[in-house]
């Protein structure tokens, strides 16, 4: 019996954001054991590095390429770049955003504010436009956007981070409907609580933490690596009739 080729991602070329740790790092290893050539690309490229040599030393192909996505000279730059030296792009997975303020809504600073929505929405919009386009004219490729639980039922002290989430969720369908006839599909992944920096002030304090697990049937914290199966189903041929979805990875917090 032969192996399903469906997970298969021989030849094509993977752009991962905020792949230098945590949730992006993992996504980014997958899709290259799965033979993927991957960007690895975060604000700085000394974090991206070590991800880089990890792949190439387990056998696989990467290339670190450092982009601020809040920056959009950075974004122009990075396309043209990706442009230049391999052509085309095939995957593109939104991953790296921004939650700059914990607080109540009242007390949201305006600088806290634009920070997140310039990368959180405009970072992941013109991300996706300037993909997409690369898509296109090559045939298409599959859009994946990191959104989050907090999109559908906003966390605490986390108001300005929820609502670009959930502007996510919307921006996902915009580009699903609008881009299936290039080829291109585009899907989200909503994680739960995942253990990582990000989340570390959550789950890092005990009394947080247990609240938390209370509201997840699976009463755990996920780690970084369980979100990357689902990325590599929404990114492979195994989805090749999904798009514009939202999937849940969140040990059950939204059912
Ligand atoms: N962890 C959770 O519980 C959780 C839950 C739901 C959703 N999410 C979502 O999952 C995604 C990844 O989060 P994570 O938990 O893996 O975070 P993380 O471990 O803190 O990693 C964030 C990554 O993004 C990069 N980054 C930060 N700001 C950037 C910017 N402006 N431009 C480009 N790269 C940037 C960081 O590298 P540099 O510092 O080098 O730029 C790093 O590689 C985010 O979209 C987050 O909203 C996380």
């Amino acid at each position: 019996m032969s192996r399903t080729q469906l997970f298969n991602l021989d030849g094509k070329i993977a752009f991962v954001s905020g792949a230098s740790r945590g949730i992006g790092e993992a996504i980014a290893r997958l899709l290259a054991q799965q033979g993927a050539h991957v960007i690895v690309s975060s604000r700085r490229l000394e974090g991206c590095q070590p991800v880089v040599d990890g792949i190439i030393a387990e056998g696989g192909k990467a290339t670190a390429i450092a982009c601020h996505i809040g920056e959009m000279e950075q974004i122009t730059r990075t396309f043209a770049r990706i442009r230049e030296e391999f052509g085309h792009i095939d995957i593109l997975v939104n991953n790296a955003a921004t939650n700059p303020q914990f607080c109540n809504v009242l007390d949201t600073d305006l600088s806290a504010f634009q920070k997140t929505v310039d990368v959180n929405i405009r970072g992941y919009f013109f991300m996706s436009v300037e993909a997409g386009k690369l898509m296109r004219d090559h045939g298409g490729g599959s859009i994946i956007n990191v959104a989050s639980i907090n999109g559908v039922s906003p966390g605490v002290f986390q108001g300005v981070y929820s609502m670009t989430k959930a502007a996510v969720i919307n921006m996902t369908k915009v580009f699903a409907k609008e881009c299936a006839q290039y080829g291109i599909r585009c899907n989200a992944l909503l994680p739960g609580l995942t253990d990582t920096k990000f989340a570390s002030a959550l789950v890092g304090n005990d009394a947080i933490l247990k609240t938390a697990l209370q509201q997840i049937p699976l009463k755990r914290v996920a780690r970084p690596e369980e979100m990357a199966g689902a990325v590599l189903y929404l990114a492979s041929d195994a989805s090749t009739y999904t798009t514009g979805v939202s999937l849940n990875v969140d040990g059950g917090y939204l059912s």
